[in-house]
């Protein structure tokens, strides 16, 4: 199905609903499984992998375990029998989920699976582990409600983390608040969204976010642009863009000046960050093309993190528009996984 902006847009709007959708799925079928792991390993590619990211960043200040996020064929070597592998694929037929999957049945980690079906769901109902169906019909990267809160939910049925539907609950309030200063019906002056996509248009976009708050919001910006956009992108984090990246704004001139910089922001920063920000702003002065800033709203680390990302998918829809370019289809990605079969 081609579909215009407009059916994005759509998905968009429906993020909220997402979330809600996933409060009430019935995590039951993972309730048999151990509760006590040395390790958790998320497996998934593009719009199927970011939720694990945002998980890894979620527990990385609740749970004393590690959280690692896998994008390749095989699994790190620590995963074995103590490690609890969550396979995400939406459409469940991504060659290298499927691969990391039989490395976790391999070595003997406890597996859930998280997709609309495919060969995922089959070889998972085959192997007897508990396989948590997400809704289909839409783009991965549209799904990422679908995508991130089941991840959650279910270490919380398992006890492995508390507070998530809280968290969640939030989010959907957060959302359906930012959502109607950032969608079509309101004017460029007052939609920071649309504003931001004026800003990247024949812009080169650098997105940049905080290790310890926006780094996954930043990731997203970035993959959104490429996908929705066609478009380049690029992000990077604070701290560690301080000791690399502003060393390099100084030539060439004009391709430097195509760089627009955009900085999410979070509240609670830690106050050596706000610093380093404000220092940075200053070094770029009247080097890049534009800075513009977003600021995260809400209160968890679960609602400010989609508060950027939301703006980020907004913007990223218009950037589309103004380059006259369809956001759904990703052409390229299909051509090569078509390659590669
Ligand atoms: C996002 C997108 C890709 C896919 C990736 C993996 O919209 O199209 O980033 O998410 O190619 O495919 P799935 O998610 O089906 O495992």
């Amino acid at each position: 199905v081609e579909m215009g902006p407009e059916m994005m847009f759509e998905f968009l709007y429906n993020l909220p609903a997402q979330f809600e959708g996933c409060l009430k799925m019935d995590f039951s079928k993972a309730s048999g499984l151990k509760k006590e792991y040395a390790n958790i390993v998320v497996t998934g590619l593009g719009g199927s992998a970011i939720g694990g990211d945002i998980l890894r960043c979620y527990c990385q200040s609740r749970l004393p375990i590690p959280v690692v996020v896998n994008r390749d064929y095989m699994l790190p070597r620590f995963v074995g029998p103590d490690s609890l592998v969550l396979a995400v694929s939406y459409s469940g037929n991504t060659e290298e989920t499927l691969s990391a999957y039989e490395d976790a049945r391999e070595k003997g980690a406890s597996i859930i699976a998280f997709t609309t079906g495919g060969k995922l769901a089959e070889m998972a109902a085959l192997d007897g582990n508990p396989v948590i169906t997400i809704t289909g019909g839409l783009v991965p990267r549209a799904a990422t409600g679908y995508l991130f809160a089941p991840l959650v939910l279910v270490l919380e049925r398992l006890g492995l983390v508390s507070g998530a539907s809280e968290d969640v609950k939030e989010t959907v309030t957060v959302l359906t608040q930012l959502r109607e200063e950032i969608e079509p019906g309101r004017e460029e002056d007052s939609n920071r969204a649309r504003f931001i996509a004026g800003q990247l248009y024949q812009r080169i976009p650098v997105i940049w976010g905080c290790s310890s708050t926006s780094e996954v919001a930043a990731m997203r910006w970035k993959g959104q642009i490429n996908e929705n956009a066609k478009a380049p992108a690029y992000f990077n984090v604070f701290p560690e863009l301080n000791h690399n990246e502003i060393v390099g704004f100084e030539v060439p001139e004009d391709l430097v000046k195509k760089l627009a910089v955009i900085i999410l922001r979070d509240p609670d920063d830690h106050g050596r960050i706000t610093k380093r920000i404000e220092i940075t702003k200053d070094i770029l002065q009247g080097k890049v093309s534009s800075v513009a800033e977003v600021e995260a709203r809400g209160n968890s680390f679960l609602a400010k993190t989609y508060s950027l990302i939301y703006v980020g998918d907004y913007a990223s829809v218009y950037l589309a528009e103004l380059y006259g370019i369809n956001p759904t289809p990703v052409q390229v990605i299909d051509y090569l996984k078509a390659r590669m079969a």
